[in-house]
């Protein structure tokens, strides 16, 4: 772990300097700040929780990391955070983590050193220690969209299980029995949850499921390249379930490409709706999340811990419910 006597040593100045610096007290040149940040950014020094301790004032600054901001959804889980911070007297740093851990331990550093009041944060991976190193630094945390192993933190996400077994139910209701599901990635928990309700609502229907699950990563170009591999299965099958809306799209490419119409040849249903005032013609059946709702909430949560309002070991999970909406893409009752 990097001390703040290693940084006064990169930086050939006297750890009380450093500490001025963290702590911005006291009267230091800019050439010796810069040299000092500098020193701290190489070797991703964060202050310890004394360091923190004799802060002399808040930010008023809280960030919010997520994993895909050219994601739809996670664009207006942005806005959520910034309408609520704002009211609320707070500024916002956005981070994009592009799904990486290593990007997220990196900006989750960064944030820790610029002395954020709280951080939200959409792991990257269920397996994220990041939760765990923002809490030994004693700085509140809530977990948004996402679960994680530690459940000594707030999580604020959505019923992936549920929404997904609607979806399901409602192709499998349709006459649909084989039904491919184009899921993300296999150690983030929306994809093991929205697997979960896919597999109870085949099973239910004495459907086989076990060939007819892709894994791959939230993205179009995922979607496309698991939707042309589902269509090479013979018999092909007659429904897609994408476990999010940017799957869904690059599925719908694919099956365009392959000269396939939806939904007359095959289904389509997706978690996650597109924003209404993007799509002229909505088309896709999708089991929707409150995204707004969801960021607003677990902004207040935050605030409210920041604040002292809530006790340090009285964790909450919020579980907020989807909304399934029927359109074109799921087709009519097949034979
Ligand atoms: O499209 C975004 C949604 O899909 C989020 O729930 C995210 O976790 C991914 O699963």
């Amino acid at each position: 772990m990097t001390t703040i006597h290693d940084v006064a040593k990169r930086a050939g100045v006297a750890p009380i300097t450093v500490s001025r610096v963290i702590n911005n007290t006291g009267y230091i040149s800019p050439e010796t700040r810069q040299i000092v940040n500098e020193a701290i950014a190489e070797l991703g020094y964060v202050p310890n929780v004394l360091a923190r301790s004799l802060r002399s004032k808040r930010t008023n600054t809280i960030a919010l990391v997520l994993t895909d901001i050219t994601n739809p959804f996670f664009t207006i889980m942005a806005r959520g955070v910034e309408d609520t911070a704002s009211d609320a007297g707070f500024n916002v740093i956005f981070c994009n983590t592009d799904e990486s851990e290593d990007k997220e331990k990196k900006y989750i550093q960064l944030l820790l050193q610029k002395q954020v009041d709280g951080i939200l944060l959409v792991p990257a991976k269920s397996t994220s220690k990041s939760v765990d190193y923002i809490l030994e630094q004693e700085t509140p945390v809530v977990v948004l969209d996402r679960r994680v192993s530690n459940n000594l933190v707030d999580v604020v996400r959505c019923d992936s299980e549920g929404g997904a077994y609607q979806l399901v139910k409602l192709l499998l209701d349709l006459g649909h029995r084989r039904i491919v599901m184009l899921n993300g990635s296999v150690d983030v928990s929306t994809s093991e949850d929205r697997l979960s309700g896919y597999k109870r609502a085949m099973q239910e229907a004495g459907a086989q499921a076990e060939e007819l699950f892709y894994y791959g990563t939230f993205t179009q170009a995922s979607g496309y390249e698991l939707a042309r591999q589902a269509m090479a299965q013979t018999p092909r099958p007659t429904a897609i379930f994408a476990a999010n809306n940017l799957i869904a799209i690059g599925a719908l490419w694919a099956l365009q490409d392959m000269g396939l119409k939806v939904p007359e040849e095959i289904a389509v249903v997706s978690f996650d709706d597109l924003p209404q005032n993007l799509v002229a013609y909505p088309f896709l059946t999708v089991a929707t999340q409150p995204a707004y709702e969801m960021s607003k909430k677990a902004t207040e949560l935050l605030i409210a811990r920041l604040n002292g309002k809530v006790a340090e070991n009285d964790c909450q999970s919020i579980i907020l419910p989807v909304e399934l909406i029927t359109r074109t893409s799921s087709g009519k009752t097949v034979s």
